[in-house]
């Protein structure tokens, strides 16, 4: 069911001839609740958001900057604008809710210079219950044909000194998404990455800047205020030279979106920036799947396997099979299996021109470990780090996906550990952003799903291309392995929950069981080396409460054997057609319960800080009348993530909607609960 309706002005009198003259243009939201205003001011476009007549966004500019013109900035009148109501309703392939509902009101404001140039473009705004989104179109003109922007001198004046959420950018060629978050207020961010999450001085809005549909321009970063100010501004990562984007009109800039919510759990599910994207261009997605996985991967993290070759050598054929065995035998879908080709040996992020992909070692034998998976119905994960070697990877791209499906394989695990790409260009910048299309495009005409490490933040493109599954970009489960602050401290997932997960489904890698990484390395951990900072009934929460389509059970398989809480990770589902957050506060807790697709069992996960908490939960999204049974696992008696992760208490009891399901947590714990019908 979809609608739309369509009204144009051309606009006889120019909004704003004269300079000083003010006017105004407004787009609401469907609900009334959130306003756009778009204005000139003394020749310079501003745009401004409120909400329930409240201000959240003051006058912000608007424009750009180039190099060898004058910037688009100065001296604009509005020409015309035109107006569209749309309201779809989309299914997407897989995701944390099958259906998506788009209603939004759009204002598109041409704009053109009054001087000698007189170039033209437009800003559209699209405002939803949600949210707003706008971008820039660039019409073909004679004064605006090849151009290469500067500074994009977009801003988001906040009305509130609102406390953000962030991680910093502010080494704009060296940036990693790797990092531990921090919160202040507003008016002290220097320079911070999106999405971010900011809740006002009053708790009454939580708003989210960030950007969707971003396929040929550079990521976007927030720099902070000036001096006593709360004006964010937009920062594009560059490429060697300093440009941000090289571009031709006609051109259309990635959306800048700023997410809104009465309360932190209504971030949850996040579809503005979907909504934004444009539809798959994937006719049959039947072959996309999602699925859970192992590897041959924490072992290298751990330092008990490697990646190149020799004794340690993780990727034999042998090791393969062993992998493939386990996840046939327990109902996972894949196998992932890292070092297998050459390229490994010595520096492998110096050296990224030495990777083949399509040449194992000698002791993997790549066909057969195809045939050995295809045989048992298990997916074979190929790996492809490329240190961020993209013109290496480039010439190869064909004949690897090629020999891959002539393999079987369909599903690829990319990497670009690396701070600098090309000649010297931002590991986020335009450059970088190509290259990722292009694998998307080409991946999706071999029939190969994706999941990137060290990616470019998720901007949506999961629904244009629902082959682009899962991405890493933020500080996953490896950390714990080896970080030298010892591990994500335990209110870590409280707050990517959040924040990265707005953007999309991560790759954090969840289900460690060998929490003090004992077992797998055979010897005592000593208290200066990093571990896991959870408990273990906490690993298994996150299934639930971090969204992932293809979703690792990390740990080693033989830490999995004689593990009764394992049976949870068997069961989970990764593709939901409902998501409800239950409870949440940034940095505190998170509580999601997740209905299967295509099925009636729910799941639930919570998790905690480093504090203890208790949840009385009423479970009335179940359906009313309907028999349940709840499969908990929690922490166990006298569990705490420091002193003693293990204990995981597992108890069933019949429950239906009118149940109140009382959760305990402890210091650093979670508890997850497989709620199916009673048989
Ligand atoms: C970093 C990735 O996040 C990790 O998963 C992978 O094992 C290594 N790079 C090697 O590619
Ligand atoms: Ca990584």
């Amino acid at each position: 069911m979809w609608t739309r309706r369509w009204t144009s002005v051309a606009l006889l009198v120019p909004l704003a001839a004269a300079p000083g003259v003010r006017a105004q243009l407004r787009v609401a939201s469907p609900d009334g609740r959130t306003a756009v205003i778009v204005q000139v001011r003394e020749g310079r476009l501003y745009y401004s958001v409120s909400r329930d007549g409240r201000a959240l966004l003051l006058p912000s500019l608007l424009g750009f900057e180039f190099r060898g013109a004058p910037p688009l900035r100065d001296s604009l009148q509005v020409t015309d604008s035109a107006r569209q109501t749309v309201d779809e309703t989309w299914t997407q392939p897989w995701g944390e809710v099958a259906r998506v509902r788009d209603h939004h009101n759009e204002l598109r404001v041409g704009v053109a210079e009054t001087a000698t140039a007189g170039r033209r473009f437009a800003v559209v705004f699209r405002v939803f219950n949600d949210g707003v989104g706008f971008r820039y179109e660039l019409p073909e003109q004679p004064g605006l044909g090849e151009f290469a922007i500067t500074e994009e001198l977009t801003e988001f004046a906040l009305a509130d000194d609102a406390r953000a959420w962030w991680i910093p950018s502010n080494r704009p060629r060296l940036d990693r998404s790797e990092m531990l978050f921090s919160s202040s207020p507003v008016s002290v961010l220097d320079s911070v990455q999106t999405p971010l999450t900011m809740e006002t001085r009053d708790g009454r809005t939580f708003l989210v800047i960030h950007e969707a549909n971003l396929v040929d321009y550079a990521r976007m970063f927030l720099a902070g205020p000036r001096m006593q100010s709360r004006t964010l501004r937009a920062a594009l990562a560059p490429y060697a030279d300093g440009t941000k984007v090289y571009g031709r009109t006609p051109f259309v800039t990635p959306w800048r979106t700023i997410q809104l919510a009465d309360r932190a759990t209504d971030l949850v599910p996040s579809v503005l920036g979907l909504n934004l994207n444009p539809p798959s261009v994937i006719q049959n997605t039947s072959w996309i799947k999602p699925m859970k996985y192992v590897g041959i991967w924490w072992g290298m993290h751990i330092g008990t396997m490697t990646w190149s070759s020799g004794p340690k050598h993780g990727a034999t054929t042998a090791n393969a099979k062993r992998y493939i065995d386990f996840a046939a035998a327990n109902g996972l879908g894949g196998v992932l299996v890292e070092g297998w080709n050459v390229g490994w040996d010595g520096d492998w992020i110096q050296n990224r021109n030495a990777f083949s992909f399509t040449t194992p070692y000698p002791d993997y034998d790549l066909a057969e470990v195809a045939r050995y998976a295809r045989a048992k119905g298990v997916h074979l994960i190929v790996h492809n780090e490329t240190s961020g070697g993209l013109e290496n990877y480039e010439r190869q791209m064909d004949s690897a996906f090629t020999l891959y499906r002539s393999l079987g394989l369909d599903a690829i695990k990319s990497g670009y550990v690396t701070d600098l790409v090309g000649e010297g260009h931002s590991h986020y910048g335009q450059y970088m952003v190509r290259h990722h299309r292009r694998v998307i495009e080409k991946a999706a005409q071999h029939g190969i799903m994706l999941d990137v490490h060290e990616p470019i933040h998720d901007t949506g493109e999961r629904r244009t291309y629902p082959n682009m599954m899962s991405r890493e970009g933020a500080r996953g489960q490896e950390y714990n392995a080896w970080s030298s602050e010892g591990g994500n401290p335990p209110e870590h997932e409280t707050i990517l929950f959040f924040t990265r997960m707005l953007d999309g489904p991560m790759d954090f890698t969840p289900g460690i069981f060998d929490i003090l990484i004992e077992r797998g390395t055979g010897r005592p951990r000593r208290p200066d080396e990093p571990r896991v900072r959870t408990t273990l009934a906490k690993q298994l929460a996150l299934y639930v409460v971090l969204y992932s389509p293809l979703q690792m059970a990390a740990d080693l398989p033989e830490n999995y054997e004689h593990q009764p809480a394992f049976q949870f990770i068997r069961d989970v589902a990764v593709d939901w057609d409902t998501t409800r957050v239950l409870a949440g506060r940034i940095g505190d807790y998170v509580v999601v319960a997740r209905r299967e697709r295509n099925g009636p069992t729910w799941f639930l996960g919570a998790i905690t800080d480093e504090e203890a908490r208790t949840f009385d939960l009423p479970l009335t999204f179940l359906t009313p009348g309907r028999r349940y049974v709840a499969e908990i696992y929690a922490d166990g008696p006298g569990a705490n993530w420091l002193t003693n992760p293990l204990p995981v208490a597992i108890s069933r009891r019949p429950v239906t909607a009118t149940t109140r399901l009382r959760l305990d947590l402890t210091p650093g714990g979670g508890a997850a609960v497989r709620i199916r019908p009673a048989r």
